[in-house]
């Protein structure tokens, strides 16, 4: 499995496996074990996808080591804070059945986030996190972030996709040395994600599947990338993308599909600031 190098030297394997929307325990627990046995050795979880100690369980009946798998989970908006970060972040550990988790994020860009990140630059000097990162933040939150702290973020996990491309957020990313990784790379198959002609027509040409083709485009581009599925053959179709290359002109046809915006809200919609302020988790 490829790799890709964080500025603080960890390495993550480019593949995760996403637990978005696995909510059912038993479900939950059976996916993550049948993604290890797959052959997936990153694991996503977070406090806000409920299933953190059925991810633990599905961890813990693989037969592989602690130190072979990279796990992240997440921090919730609700408890991004010094003392929030510190008390929950030993609840999803407990949850996990762990002791230290390989990536910690701020999962939304709210909330007392100074404090919140030097209660994580703090587990990242006691090694229970190895590396520390955020989500859906933009380059001039994840800059600010750097500017402002001892450590950068290590990783900003956002959404990218064909219609999501994120050209301009990924050139700045890489210019402040932060890892990009892809959340929702299939858009949650919305807007005809998966019979999309354009993303058809590469894919029967190289004899694999669309979703193949997307994961390939953003590994191609060292992005970190997130794919779930419940489905054992979905999860190997996915993990079978290291046998082909795109050409330049699959790339140029794919970035015709960019509709250079979010294929689920924006992060900027007081609304939705509204909303995940008042979502508590109890968590
Ligand atoms: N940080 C954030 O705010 C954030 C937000 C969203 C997601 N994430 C992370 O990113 C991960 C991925 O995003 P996501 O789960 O939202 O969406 P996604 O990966 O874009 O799409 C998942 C959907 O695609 C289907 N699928 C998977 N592989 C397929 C294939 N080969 N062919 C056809 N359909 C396929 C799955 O169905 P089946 O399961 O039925 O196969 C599921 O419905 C999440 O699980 C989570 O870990 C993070």
């Amino acid at each position: 499995m490829k790799t890709i190098r964080l500025s603080n030297g960890v390495e993550v394997p480019a593949l995760g496996f996403g637990t978005f929307q696995i909510t059912d325990p038993q479900e939950a627990e059976t996916a993550v074990a049948n993604a290890i046995d797959a052959g997936y050795r990153h694991i996503d979880t977070a406090q806000s996808y409920m299933n953190e100690e059925a991810v633990g369980r599905g961890i813990a009946d693989a037969p592989v080591r602690r130190d072979e798998l990279f796990v992240t989970t997440k921090i919730w908006v609700e408890n991004v804070s010094y003392e929030g970060v510190k008390t929950s972040f030993e609840r999803s550990l407990s949850r996990l059945k762990m002791d230290y988790v390989d990536l910690l994020l701020i999962h939304q860009p709210y909330n007392d986030v100074f404090g919140a990140w030097r209660a994580m630059e703090e587990l990242q000097t006691q090694g229970k996190v190895r590396a520390i990162g955020v989500s859906n933040f933009d380059a001039a939150q994840v800059v600010d972030l750097a500017e402002f702290n001892k450590t950068a973020p290590q990783v900003d996990q956002i959404e990218i996709n064909p219609f999501q491309q994120q050209v301009k957020t990924l050139q700045a990313l890489r210019d402040a040395n932060v890892a990009p990784e892809a959340w929702a790379p299939f858009a949650e198959g919305k807007h005809g994600l998966f019979t999309n002609p354009t993303l058809a027509k590469i894919a029967e040409k190289h004899h694999k599947s669309i979703a193949q083709v997307i994961l390939r485009w953003l590994i191609e581009q060292d992005i970190i990338v997130l794919a779930k599925s419940v489905k054992p053959e979905r999860m190997a179709q996915n993990l079978d993308i290291f046998d082909f290359e795109l050409t330049a002109d699959d790339q140029a046809a794919i970035k015709t599909l960019d509709q250079e915006e979010s294929q689920f809200f924006s992060h900027t919609d007081p609304e939705m600031v509204h909303w995940m302020a008042s979502r508590k988790l109890n968590v």
